[in-house]
Order: C-alpha cells, then sequence, then structure tokens
C-alpha cells in the first residue's frame, strides 16, 4: 500500500456508479439534477441561498440583504436573527423526533448513552444556565477543552444558545498550546473534564487546564466547569473550578435560545498555517448554519431513519460542521464515539457499526489504512450490513485505500464520498452527492452547488484540463469564514491576496495544489505552503519549529514533511545545535519530547536529523525544497544554483 503518487491518480480512471436503488431513494438523485442545481446557483447565487435559509431553517426574524460583499469580508443574511441551538434542538420538538435518539454515544471502555432530542435539550439548557450562573454572558468566549463524551456536544450548543462563541480546543493539545489559544480567544471560561479515554490510558484534562492557568497566565479565565469522566482524583481550586455535576442541581432546565444576529461569531477555531501561530478561524451564526446544514443532508443523504457516525473528534472541524451542528440541525442521529483506532482492539470502530447498526460512515483515510493493516478479518468477522454510504476527508485517498474501503466495509454496494474542504471553508466543498455523481477513487468529483471551484494559475487564470494548479474559489459562500479573529490584515494576507485581485474579482486561495481532468473531476494533490497533514492533522512546519529553537540545545531548526505509509505524512526536523551541546540519542529524545510538551503528541516529529549547518540561499532562507528531497529520500531536483555553500548540502546527503 502507497500514498497517492501523481502518476498513479493520473492512471486512475475507474468510474464507479451508484445502485439504482441507491438514486431513486436519494435527496440528489441524478446527475441531471445536480447539473440543473449547480448551474441555478452558478447564475444566481444569492437567490439559490436564500431558497434553502428560507425553507431548511427557521427564523426569529427574517434578513433583509442576502449577501454583503465588501471583498475579502462577507455578511450574509444581514438583519436575520435566529439561533443555532434552536435549529438543532427546539424545532424538532414539536416533531415525530421528540422522542428520536439525537445523539448515540458511546465510550472507549464499552459504556454507552442515548440521548433523546427532547433529552439533549434538556441538558443543553441546563448546561447553558450553569455558564450563565458563572457569569458568562453573549457576547463572551468560552474554552472547551473536553474528551469525545456527551458534554462535549452539550456545552458547545449551550454556547450558542446564549450567544457566547465557543473556542474548542483539541484533547491532543499540550497545556502550552491550550494557554496559548485561550489568551488569543480572551476566554472567561474552560469547560472540561477530569480526564478523557485515548488507546487504553486516561488522559489527564483537568490537569494540563491548571497548567495552562497557572499563575494568572490567562488572565481572562475566571472560572473552570469540569464534569467528571473518568473518576480520578482531581484537584480543584477553591473559588475557581466547580464540578458541572454540582452545578446541575442549582440550575434550571429552562432557557430560551437567544436571538443571534446572522453574523453574531459562533466560534472560533484554532487552525495552523504556513507562517507564525495558529490563527483562529472565525465562524459566524445564519451563513455557516445554513452550509453545515445543507451539505450534511444533500452530501450524506440523510433519511429519517438512518444511524449517522462520523469518527472526527469535536476538536476539529469536521466534529463541529459534521458530528454536531450539521447532523443536528438536520433532526438526524449522530453518533460520537470516545476511542481511536487502536492495535488493542483492532475491530472498534467496526463493533460500534454493528452495535448501532450504523448506516452511513464518515472517516479519514489514515483510519483507513490503519485497519487496513489491522487486517480483513475484523471488520469479516462483524455485521457490517446496515451501511449504505461511506464518506471520508482530511488528505488525499489513495485508490488502493479507497478500493479496500468500497470493498471490505462497504461490500461493494455503498457509494463512496470523498469531501475536499478545509477549516476555513466551514464545510464541505468539493464532493460526490452520492446518488448524483458517479465517483473516480481518488477524487474529491465537483464541487457542491453554490461553490465556483477552479484551479488557477498565479494570475488568478483557469488552467487547462489536467494541468495542475492552485485550488480556488470564485464566489463568496455562507459557510466561509469570516476573518482571523483579532487579525482582519492576516484574514486578507493568507486567503486573498496570493492571487492579486483584478477589477474588485477576488479569489479565495485554499492553498492546496489540484487538477481537473477532462469530466471536470477535482484531484487535490496537497498543500502547496509550509503546511503539512500528518494523520490528517494539520501542523505548520513553523509552529515545530519554534517549538524546537525554544529548547536551549537548538540553535536552528527546519521541519518538513515526508511521505508516510501510514499518516500520509510524517514531520522530520533538521536541527543544528548551539556550541556547549552535541548530538546524542538521549538529546533527540529530549527533543522529541520538548515538541510534545510545546504543542501536542500528534507534532511529534517521526525523525530528528542533526546537522552541522542547514542549506540556505545567498540572503539567508533555509532552501526547505532541498531538505523535502533529502527527507523523502529522492533525488534532490530543481535549481540549487542559488546555494549559498554546497558543501551543506553534500554533508547532509552522507548523512
Ligand atoms: O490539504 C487539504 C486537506 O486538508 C486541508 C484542510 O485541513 P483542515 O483545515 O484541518 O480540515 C480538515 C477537514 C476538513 C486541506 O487544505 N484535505 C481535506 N480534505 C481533503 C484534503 N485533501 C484531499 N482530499 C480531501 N478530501
Amino acid at each position: 500500500m502507497s500514498q497517492p503518487t501523481i502518476e498513479s491518480i493520473l492512471q486512475e480512471n475507474r468510474l464507479f456508479h451508484p445502485s439504482a436503488e441507491f438514486s431513486q431513494k436519494a435527496q440528489i438523485k441524478s446527475l441531471d439534477e445536480y447539473h440543473r442545481l449547480y448551474e441555478q446557483a452558478k447564475a444566481d447565487p444569492q437567490a439559490f441561498w436564500a431558497h434553502l435559509a428560507e425553507t431548511e431553517l427557521d427564523w426569529f426574524q427574517k434578513w433583509d440583504t442576502v449577501l454583503d460583499w465588501q471583498p475579502p469580508f462577507a455578511k450574509w443574511f444581514v438583519n436575520g436573527k435566529l439561533n443555532i441551538s434552536y435549529n438543532c434542538l427546539d424545532r424538532h420538538l414539536t416533531t415525530w423526533r421528540r422522542n428520536k435518539a439525537a445523539l448515540i454515544w458511546e465510550g472507549e471502555p464499552g459504556d454507552s448513552r442515548t440521548l433523546t432530542y427532547a433529552q439533549l435539550h434538556r441538558e443543553v439548557c441546563q448546561f447553558a444556565n450553569a455558564l450563565k450562573h458563572l457569569g458568562v454572558q453573549k457576547g463572551d468566549r468560552v474554552g472547551i477543552y473536553m474528551p469525545m463524551i456527551p458534554e462535549a456536544a452539550i456545552a458547545m450548543l449551550a454556547c450558542a444558545r446564549i450567544g457566547a462563541a465557543h473556542t474548542v480546543v483539541f484533547g491532543g493539545f499540550s497545556a502550552e498550546a491550550l494557554r496559548d489559544r485561550l489568551v488569543d480567544g480572551q476566554a472567561r471560561v474552560v469547560v472540561t473534564a477530569d480526564g478523557g479515554w485515548r488507546k487504553d490510558a486516561i488522559v489527564p484534562l483537568k490537569e494540563q487546564v491548571d497548567k495552562a492557568l497557572a499563575d494568572g497566565s490567562v488572565p481572562s479565565v475566571t472560572n473552570t466547569l469540569v464534569v467528571k469522566r473518568t473518576g480520578q482524583e482531581t484537584h480543584m481550586l477553591g473559588d475557581r473550578d466547580h464540578w458541572w455535576h454540582d452545578l446541575q442541581k442549582q440550575v434550571s432546565a429552562d432557557c430560551p435560545a437567544e436571538p443571534m444576529d446572522s453574523e453574531d461569531l459562533l466560534f472560533i477555531l484554532y487552525t495552523s498555517g504556513s507562517t507564525g501561530k495558529p490563527k483562529g478561524v472565525v465562524h459566524t451564526t445564519g451563513g455557516y448554519n445554513l452550509y453545515t446544514h445543507i451539505t450534511t443532508k444533500w452530501i450524506f443523504d440523510l433519511q429519517d431513519t438512518d444511524v449517522y457516525w462520523c469518527t472526527a473528534d469535536v476538536g476539529w472541524i469536521t466534529g463541529h460542521s459534521y458530528i454536531v451542528y450539521g447532523p443536528l440541525s438536520n433532526g438526524a442521529t449522530t453518533v460520537m464515539y470516545e476511542g481511536a483506532p487502536r492495535t488493542s482492539n483492532p475491530g472498534c470502530f467496526w463493533d460500534v457499526i454493528e452495535k448501532h447498526g450504523v448506516n452511513v460512515f464518515y472517516t479519514a483515510p489514515t483510519a483507513i489504512r490503519a485497519f487496513i493493516k489491522m487486517g480483513d478479518e475484523h471488520p469479516k468477522a462483524r455485521n457490517l450490513s446496515s451501511l449504505r454510504l461511506l464518506g471520508t476527508v482530511g488528505e488525499p485517498i489513495n485508490p488502493e485505500a479507497w478500493i479496500w474501503y468500497q470493498q471490505v466495509i462497504g461490500g461493494g454496494r455503498c457509494p463512496i464520498v470523498d469531501t475536499w474542504w478545509q477549516t476555513e471553508t466551514g464545510g464541505i466543498m468539493i464532493t460526490a452527492l452520492p446518488g448524483a455523481i458517479p465517483t473516480k477513487p481518488g477524487s474529491a468529483t465537483l464541487p457542491f452547488p453554490g461553490v465556483l471551484a477552479d484551479i488557477i494559475d498565479l494570475e488568478g487564470k483557469a488552467v487547462g484540463a489536467n494541468e495542475g494548479g492552485y485550488l480556488a474559489i470564485r464566489h463568496p459562500w455562507p459557510g466561509m469564514m469570516r476573518t482571523v479573529y483579532g487579525d482582519p490584515d492576516r484574514f486578507r494576507r493568507t486567503y486573498w491576496e496570493h492571487v492579486p485581485p483584478k477589477e474588485g474579482q477576488y479569489l479565495y486561495f485554499a492553498g492546496d495544489g489540484a487538477r481537473r481532468d477532462e469530466d471536470g473531476y477535482f484531484w487535490v494533490m496537497g498543500r502547496v505552503d509550509d503546511v503539512i497533514n500528518v494523520a490528517g492533522h494539520r501542523l505548520g512546519t513553523m509552529e515545530i519549529e519554534s517549538a524546537l529553537v525554544s529548547h536551549p540545545a537548538v540553535a536552528e531548526a527546519a521541519v518538513v514533511g515526508k511521505p508516510d505509509e501510514l499518516k500520509g505524512q510524517d514531520i522530520v526536523a533538521f536541527v543544528t545545535l548551539e556550541g556547549t551541546y552535541s548530538p546524542s540519542d538521549d538529546l533527540l529524545k529530549e527533543l522529541k519530547q520538548h515538541v510534545v510538551k510545546e504543542i501536542g503528541a500528534i507534532a511529534r516529529p517521526g525523525e530528528i536529523r542533526f546537522a552541522d549547518a542547514l542549506p540556505k540561499t545567498r540572503s539567508g532562507k533555509i532552501m526547505r525544497r532541498l531538505l523535502r528531497d533529502l527527507a523523502s529520500g529522492v533525488e534532490i531536483s530543481g535549481d540549487t544554483s542559488t546555494l549559498e555553500d554546497r558543501s551543506v548540502l553534500e554533508k547532509l546527503r552522507q548523512g
């Protein structure tokens, strides 16, 4: 099994059609219907989105303008009033869905819990009142640092209900990374748990929160709200820390949803870029609600009786949009699983599918590759016949893994939707609609209606079929990020100025390289900037470099990605040492551990290479391109004439 190479993908031309039975029952039933929707949306995007906003969501007050576009800043459904927690909960309570399972949760040790819409609504209202009790008000920010337990979703919905913005920090991030994000977002309260289960061990989350808040380093945080999950001894600090189960006894379950403006801040989610610290991606209420709602409905082809499972963590955008908001807004049954793929239980995902009769399953290529390695006997020993649709997200999927997924998991009968999108896009942008668009292994296929995706050169000109270029979007869409929190200039520079705007025409630059084939299908090749994708986790090389140079032994560091069979990419760091230090195995271990402490285990370098010097241009810039080739063990390609000292490269090559 290998990563997709350009050659293997160019040769990939198998076409898979959905069965007639699938198409007949699907939300979008044919390629003609898709084309009709696409052309309609392209001709009049505002009418297209306004019609959906009107028919799919509940509003407290209708908008007066569909789109106010002052490039690159967009406002959707201006002056409309709604609440996403109302759309996800309250509006289902007056229908037959009241007692339908909203959330089915499965804990890693095998405990489980089901909450109906009525029960989830009650819990959210109580949690919202607990936040209010701690002084949280509309417009405040709340940090959420949680394991994958129902309270994570409950906390998000409770924030949305009272108009506080959440900023969820993935539970795998270190105390330092958590602190940076809480400081940037100026969070008032942190919601956490004593611990969570991850790969057979307890992750002590509250302990990390204590470290992040130590010595008043996040002055904005006045309280924490702690859910008891694992039950181990946990230190609680005087007036600052509160157990959720204690507060629960003091608050009522009556909390009407606050009418929010369409453009009120819903959440901030931090993501890595090629420069500087992670940036706070800002999403607002109305456009995000609509976009996640309609993409979930059409792409996952939701039927009333479906059990839908997305395996992401709520710490990432996939968890926000496709575990919590999109499915619940549609009144679906969404599954949440605390565990991760692990060799101690190689059938863990398949057990969840069998136990809960999952119909629609959405996961990442890196998980698929891990399960391929664990062996076909595990899925084959389970009954997976409930599955009718599969999805993938987060990185390119190699055709071999696609075919395995289709055959071994999908039994050859389930369409696969390969969904391309980003934290910044809020929801899925390029994907098959499963009853309508035939699929090709390794291609995300076609843009969602209303998404004017293109492949361009750096002048903004569309390139021809099968020519590589940059993936860009030509028109604003409701789910798009609105700005970088506290830094609108960075928003403009990062996404809208790679291609200089001409005649007021702004293009959203995604940072991915891609090509489009003769059928118009998109093939996303991966990042064109200094972002690497390790096991579906997005990391900036510069963040890891900063973590390394913050260690006293390190003089300079350069980080690159190299292809990895399982994780897609792995991290390789080239490091030069300060004069008094010399390379050793102990130092190597210490540096890896240092990165884990600064960022989290997801950023642990697979390899660290000590060097006397790094290859630089005459103007002193590190030539990462050469290091990338060296790390990948391929011939150095491209021009090396700008190298200041060629012997540096020679030495590195000799190792
Ligand atoms: O490089 C693309 C890759 O993941 C990046 C976005 O990462 P993040 O913001 O963490 O969001 C991940 C989940 C939406 C993209 O720039 N990516 C995501 N989906 C795909 C993909 N690459 C290829 N194919 C995909 N389906």
